[in-house]
């Protein structure tokens, strides 16, 4: 799949994952520890650590390989101050992926989240070939139903007790876009590729 990386606010670039952002988001994830605390489930004490990431960015590179997950980084330098991720990625006739994002709490309100979940729902579309994305967000999490409301997302439900946050159960806002109208093709190598239906994934919802 031919991503390249993409310039959004001033010096960060959208690109995809690599092996030596471990370091990087160790470092983010301890400097966002609490800010993010609210919105997401818990993490383990390894997400805080080098050894931890580079675990958890081999898993990631892995689901990549596999088209399972298209996960991106939003680099200032070799600094992450962001991630956003397409994961659970269906083909066949489904054709979605859930998206996830969160910005260092240093660069909220310069529109960042907008432009990369705008740049995510384009290459959805365009490369990956999808039909549609879905947005959980906690009930109280006003910023980024705005996010998705400014991205082209509709609010289509809401999921009682859908994701453990923050170490509770939490109802949770589904929001979607439809990216297109295509019918999906038959027999596609890249769905050959792919186990389909969503009920063939166990990297649910809500980390990113
Ligand atoms: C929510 C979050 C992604 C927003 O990122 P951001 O880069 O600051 O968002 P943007 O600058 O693109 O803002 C987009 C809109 O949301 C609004 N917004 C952003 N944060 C907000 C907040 N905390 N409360 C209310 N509105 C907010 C902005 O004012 C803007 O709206 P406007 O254009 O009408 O003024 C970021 O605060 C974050 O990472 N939060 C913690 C993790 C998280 O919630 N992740 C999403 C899980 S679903």
């Amino acid at each position: 799949m031919n991503i390249r990386p993409t310039p959004l606010t001033g010096a960060i670039v959208m690109r995809l994952l690599e092996e030596s952002d471990a370091g990087p988001l160790s470092e983010a994830y301890l400097l966002n520890r609490e800010y993010l605390q609210p919105w997401e489930p818990r993490r383990a004490d390894a997400d805080f650590t080098l050894a931890g990431q580079r675990s958890r960015v081999q898993d990631q590179l892995r689901l990549l390989e596999s088209g399972q997950t298209l996960p991106w980084v939003l680099d200032e330098g070799g600094r992450v101050v962001g991630t956003l991720t397409l994961s659970n990625v269906v083909l066949g006739p489904f054709r979605s992926a859930n998206i996830g994002y969160w910005i260092d709490h240093g660069y909220a309100g310069r529109g960042l989240a907008t432009q990369a979940v705008a740049h995510a729902c384009r290459l959805a579309d365009e490369v990956a070939d999808l039909h549609r994305l879905e947005a959980g967000t906690h009930v109280r999490n006003t910023g980024s139903q705005r996010v998705l409301t400014k991205a082209g997302f509709t609010r289509i439900g809401t999921a009682p007790n859908y994701l453990h946050v923050d170490g509770a159960w939490q109802d949770h806002l589904i929001y979607q876009r439809i990216l297109n109208e295509r019918p999906p093709a038959c027999g596609r190598v890249q769905d050959r590729q792919t186990v389909g239906g969503p009920s063939d994934r166990s990297d649910g919802p809500g980390r990113v």
